[in-house]
């Protein structure tokens, strides 16, 4: 498809905006409380990749409620005017988001967060407290300063966050608003707060900057509506309160709605979406897994909105809208919409990351082109062609180095080309997709079917060699009758999670019982493999929760309420300790009948190349899961980081 629609320049409030590609508001925690040097390259990097508008950064606007970032007095202006510096020679514009979280956060001073009426915070557990007219007057005016800090700070606009279930959408919702008083009841009334915040806001920025808001219909029933939204935003439009609007779907009853991941298709935002937006004339920001230009391209020429924000789609490449433009779509590395670095990322470190793209978050101190020049050219040969094989490669080729891949298997992609196999997991096929085209694209000499061993590697005469061979499934020493179980993983109705994913045929059976010793992503795959099929799971667990290292909010509450529609049996804090062709017992006695398992389990390093080739081979390197079992994000990580230090480092018969 053509791309002309995207690149079409388009008015909000009198702000230019370049094409139609925007990134909606995103936390990233990059910046600890302020523009420092790590924010600001974040979103330089975006800009530099072509993005034409950037909501950045969902900032608290009243001690009430406490995010890391807050935009409550003049200290957040100089970063503001940082950034814009930053920013402004490569054309995108700024909108940053003004943010107050009701009852999903408390305040700064640990006290219960403010909310339109005192119910539990679904986050906290903790009752809010129901705002007073004098506390909403006070929010109120904190919205409007904060926004004329956004005008001091030379930002193009501000956009008022009024989804997700934050403050104002818990006074818009009936779901979280109780009140009896001008605030509640009607949608007139539930409206209220919103609109004195935005009236607010034009009576202290005029017309100097771009005024929009952000909502989102609930994803619960009961909740605010599409029409309700649809009212609301008529409302605003004819007052002149607002110059464009985000719509966006979902809130705290299910984050997996709002950051849809790679299960939801491109667009899945729309049905909801077109009802919310329906009829209104100022531009409309669209999203929802948006992945290529010519997924937004097909968007606007469809007019289901004006804009198309691709937050994620930003995160996996920031070079995106550039790439695309230079008619090189297909080197966009793309976004799988698995959240575990991103939104993960936010919660498990604290700080933005991504499983595709290593350097986000890092963009201050890395970027694709920052390898030295290749003086020091080497050949570099590199055993296993799985995500961290390729990445090794792919970087290692980038810098400019001579590059041997070598594959036992007669494909690329390793244990994930088996993962991408499983059953709402095929968007895992897109990044090794990707990977192996650039493979190709950057002259890599890929050798596929190649069992390579200490031989095969130094007649190759290589200056470098990295180890990329895997792991290989344990058998589930965890049994107390280790005889029995090696017994047991013969015996035909127990399988890996290969066998299962791979082998249709194999997985025979009305039900299975699949027991997780591993708590990723692996025992899911195989579990929604297994039910597609039509077996009914019982899936067990040594952890106290099912599949603790999957990002919880987007995902594992997901999968767990799917599994609840499919009758899926949880049992955790459970070992398997005997097993007995269809009975399998736990370790508390009790008996699980099943036609057959699947067990999902710890991971030996396959590095005995590496064993073979430490007294041959001075510059020799183990990483991905031959050196530490880990997932496609650590993978990809470690191929990252090998070829940062070949490329940084002096050839070793150089050094002395
Ligand atoms: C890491 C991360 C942080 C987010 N933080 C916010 C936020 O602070 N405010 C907001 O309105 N949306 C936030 N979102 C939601 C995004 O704006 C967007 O609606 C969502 O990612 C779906 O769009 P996409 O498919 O283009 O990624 C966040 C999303 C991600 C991935
Ligand atoms: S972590 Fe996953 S969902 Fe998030 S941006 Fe990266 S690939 Fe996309």
């Amino acid at each position: 498809m053509s791309l002309k629609r995207v690149f079409e320049p388009i008015e909000i409030g009198g702000i230019t905006i370049p094409n139609r590609i925007a990134r909606a508001g995103h936390g990233t925690h990059l910046g600890r409380g302020t523009y420092n040097e790590d924010i600001v390259a974040y979103h330089l990097a975006r800009a530099k990749g072509g993005c034409g508008l950037s909501v950045v950064d969902s900032a608290s606007v009243h001690p009430s409620s406490k995010i890391t970032l807050a935009n409550q007095d003049d200290a957040i202006i100089p970063g503001f005017q940082t950034l814009m510096r930053a920013v402004r020679p490569h054309g995108m514009r700024v909108f940053h988001q003004l943010y107050h979280g009701g009852h999903i956060t408390p305040g700064e001073d640990g006290a219960p967060g403010w909310s339109a009426s005192a119910i539990p915070s679904p986050v906290t557990g903790a009752p809010a407290l129901a705002m007073s007219t004098g506390q909403i007057g006070e929010v109120v005016n904190a919205f409007a300063d904060a926004a004329a800090r956004c005008r001091e700070g030379m930002l193009d606009g501000v956009e008022v966050h009024a989804a997700h279930g934050y403050l104002l959408h818990q006074f818009l919702s009936p779901l979280t608003n109780h009140r009896t008083d001008l605030y509640g009841g009607p949608i007139e009334n539930r409206m209220r707060f919103l609109r004195e915040v935005l009236v607010a806001i034009r009576a202290k920025v005029s017309r100097d900057i771009a005024v929009g808001v952000r909502v989102s219909a609930s994803a619960a029933p009961g909740g605010v509506t599409e029409a309700d939204l649809n009212f609301v935003l008529h409302q605003l439009q004819r007052e002149n309160l607002i110059d464009y609007v985000s719509a966006s779907y979902g809130d705290y009853s299910d984050i997996g709605a709002t950051v849809g991941a790679m299960d939801r298709p491109v667009g899945y935002q729309l049905p909801s979406v077109s009802q919310t937006l329906a009829d209104l004339t100022i531009p409309r920001m669209i999203t929802g897994r948006y992945r290529t230009l010519e997924d937004a391209e097909q968007a606007l020429r469809e007019g289901a909105g004006d804009l198309v924000s691709m937050v994620r789609a930003h995160i996996a490449d920031p070079d995106i809208v550039r790439k695309s433009k230079a008619g090189h779509s297909d080197r966009v590395r793309p976004c799988i919409g698995c959240n575990q670095g991103c939104i993960g990322g936010l919660i498990r470190d604290a700080r933005i990351g991504c499983l595709v793209n290593p350097t986000a978050g890092h963009e201050r101190t890395q970027s694709e082109d920052d390898f030295p020049s290749p003086v020091h050219k080497r050949r570099v040969v590199i055993v296993g062609g799985g995500p961290a094989g390729m990445e090794a490669a792919r970087r290692c080729a980038v810098a400019g180095h001579h590059v041997i891949l070598m594959e036992a298997a007669p494909q690329l992609g390793g244990m994930a080309a088996i993962a991408r196999r499983a059953s709402g997991f095929h968007a895992i096929g897109d990044i090794l997709d990707w990977l192996e085209r650039e493979m190709y694209r950057l002259g890599v000499d890929v050798r596929l079917s190649t069992y390579a061993d200490a031989d095969t590697v130094r007649n190759e005469a290589p200056d470098v060699v990295v180890i990329a061979t895997g792991a290989t499934a344990l058998e589930p020493l965890w049994v107390s009758n280790g005889t029995q179980a090696t017994q047991a993983m013969r015996h035909s109705p127990v399988m890996s999670s290969i066998d299962a994913i791979m082998s249709p045929q194999g997985t025979k059976g009305r039900t299975a019982l699949v027991y997780d010793d591993v708590g990723h992503f692996e025992a899911v795959a195989v579990t929604e493999t297994l039910l597609e099929r039509g077996i009914a799971v019982t899936f067990a667990t040594p952890f106290s929760s099912p599949f603790p290292y999957v990002q919880t909010t987007s995902r594992a509450h997901g999968i767990l309420r799917k599994w609840a529609l499919r009758n899926v049996e949880l049992v955790e804090n459970t070992t398997i300790h005997t097993m007995d062709d269809d009975t399998f017992v736990t370790d508390s006695g009790r008996e699980i009948q099943a036609d057959m398992a699947v067990f999902v389990t710890q991971k030996s390093a396959n590095d005995d190349l590496y064993q073979n080739l430490s007294q041959s081979i001075v510059d020799l390197h183990l990483i991905g899961d031959a050196h530490t079992a880990g997932d496609i994000q650590t993978a990809i990580r470690a191929g990252a980081e090998i070829a940062r230090k070949i490329s940084s480092s002096k050839p070793i018969s150089m050094i002395g």
